[in-house]
């Protein structure tokens, strides 16, 4: 009885083991098979377009948010970063866009635009940025970040250009 006992426990360890190393191999392997398959999936890259939405769909004179993620593969790592920012269409004309990062420029916590006062804040420190994204007031040592770099594409989408660091 005990013996029986024995061996369909063996059993057990033997079949859990087995399912265990199963489990690994499928958690290992599939990280790998997308790295051999999908080149893009490695993509990161030091440049990129980014599309931050369709031109017609942005307002004049109010500040809209976007946020884009990219993805950075160091071996077997991915890790994902986001970037957030705000598209500011001073008129129709297609090259008249502000772009800038939500980014603060003191400790990197995120500003958000506050319509009624017409700026940036920074919740972390109190700092206020012009819609232009000048310092007004606070620690911030510049200004907020601007996408110098953008374009509209044949399907009127609005691109800018992200670079690395
Ligand atoms: S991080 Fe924005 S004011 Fe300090």
């Amino acid at each position: 009885m005990s013996g029986s006992n024995h061996l369909s426990r063996r059993d057990f360890i033997k079949a859990t083991t087995g399912a265990i190393g199963g489990i690994i191999t499928v958690a290992v392997g599939a990280p790998v098979v997308a790295y051999l398959i999908d080149p893009a999936l490695r993509a990161g890259g030091k440049e990129a377009w980014i599309s931050i939405g369709k031109l017609k769909d942005i307002p004049i004179n109010v500040p809209t948010a976007f946020s884009f993620t990219r993805t950075q593969v160091n071996g077997w790592e991915r890790t994902g970063t986001s970037f957030g920012g705000y598209i500011i269409r001073k008129s129709e004309a297609e090259d008249d866009i502000l772009v800038l990062s939500s980014r603060c420029t003191h400790l990197g916590c995120s500003v958000t635009w506050h319509e009624t006062e017409k700026n940036f804040v920074c919740p972390c420190h109190d700092a206020r940025f012009s819609a232009e994204g000048t310092v007004l007031d606070g620690p911030p040592p510049a200004p907020l970040k601007q996408y110098a770099d953008k374009k509209v594409d044949a399907d009127g989408n609005l691109l800018i250009l992200y670079k690395e660091g």
